[in-house]
């Protein structure tokens, strides 16, 4: 049962309908099947993807006319407003591709007072995040809190990374030059597990709700985290770049946090990127060294 009554939103009503709306077709197209165009070596783009986001550009001129869009497939709108809209239509485009359910719609607002430079970010003001297979939406505005459809959510309460369960992410566009995978072997020695969904939004969403502890993605654009981002602050957690720094919306680095794990990742960053404190990777030859000793026990 839900105690808190919903808080008087300003954007949420208005935004909420719209990906529902986004979402509503989303599941259209996974129905109907979409044929995938590739935007570099695997790096895919759908019609939905494109569809979608015209879709949202429509309804947020109509009912937002004043606001910008930043958009994933290209739309730039009325940047040089007080409110900028960062979208993606469709957060987690190989998973639609492939029918895996783990795709949203994502939209985080930034408010970008008169007199701030082209380069300077505003701040983050509203989320919304909606999951269309599972119909649950995420939402939250700056000292409002976050809500999952009609109940307030908060960020896990696990106090170390040893029992916890984290995410992550890597890039389809230029992946052989990211070095996340070392990262991902030392979480995953260190955590419960680390999962690799395929889409940033709902990894964010879902470290706002407590179904994970954290999440780390280097590489991200501001219309992955924006969204993700507000409801991660307003559901108590911390949001940083790898050395527990305030992270920009242009920031190559994201750590989203429960805020209690926060600093043990942040020492491990630093270890990483200093060569201390690495699992040495055992040779074929010493891990069947290994498994031949366990079997004789
Ligand atoms: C991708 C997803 C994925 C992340 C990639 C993003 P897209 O977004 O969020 O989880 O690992 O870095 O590019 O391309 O599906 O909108
Ligand atoms: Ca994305
Ligand atoms: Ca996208």
């Amino acid at each position: 049962m839900n105690a808190q009554a919903a808080p008087n939103f300003t954007w949420i009503p208005t935004v909420a309908a719209i990906a529902r709306e986004a979402g509503a077709r989303l599941r259209e197209f996974l129905a109907q099947g979409v044929e995938t165009e590739y935007k570099g070596d695997v790096d895919v783009v759908t019609v939905a993807d494109r569809t979608v986001e015209k879709l949202i550009r429509t309804r947020l001129h109509e009912a937002l006319p004043d606001h910008g869009i930043f958009a994933e497939e290209g739309t730039r709108d009325r940047l040089e407003g007080e409110f900028r809209w960062y979208v993606d239509p469709l957060d987690g485009t190989t998973n639609f591709a492939h029918g895996f359910p783990q795709f949203c719609v994502s939209m985080g607002l930034e408010h970008r007072p008169p007199g701030l430079g082209p380069d300077e970010d505003g701040s983050l003001v509203a989320g919304v995040i909606y999951d269309p297979t599972r119909d649950e939406l995420f939402a939250a505005e700056q000292g409002k809190g976050a809500w999952l459809n009609d109940k307030p959510i908060h960020v896990s309460r696990t106090p170390d990374l040893a029992e916890s369960l984290i995410a992550t992410g890597f890039p389809s566009r230029k992946r052989h030059h990211s070095p996340n995978v070392h990262f991902y072997q030392e979480f995953t020695l260190r955590s419960h597990g680390v999962r690799r969904a395929g889409s940033a939004a709902l990894d964010l969403a879902w470290t706002a709700c407590g179904r994970l502890e954290a999440f780390w993605e280097f590489n991200l654009n501001s219309w992955d985290t924006a969204a993700g981002m507000v409801l991660v602050t307003e559901a108590g957690g911390r949001v940083t770049d790898f050395a527990g720094n305030p992270c920009a919306l242009e920031s190559r680095e994201v750590l989203a946090s429960n805020g209690l794990v926060h600093g043990e990742m942040v020492s491990l960053f630093q270890d990483m990127f200093a060569g201390r404190n690495l699992a040495p990777i055992p040779t074929p030859e010493e891990f069947a060294a290994r498994r031949a000793a366990r079997s004789q026990i």
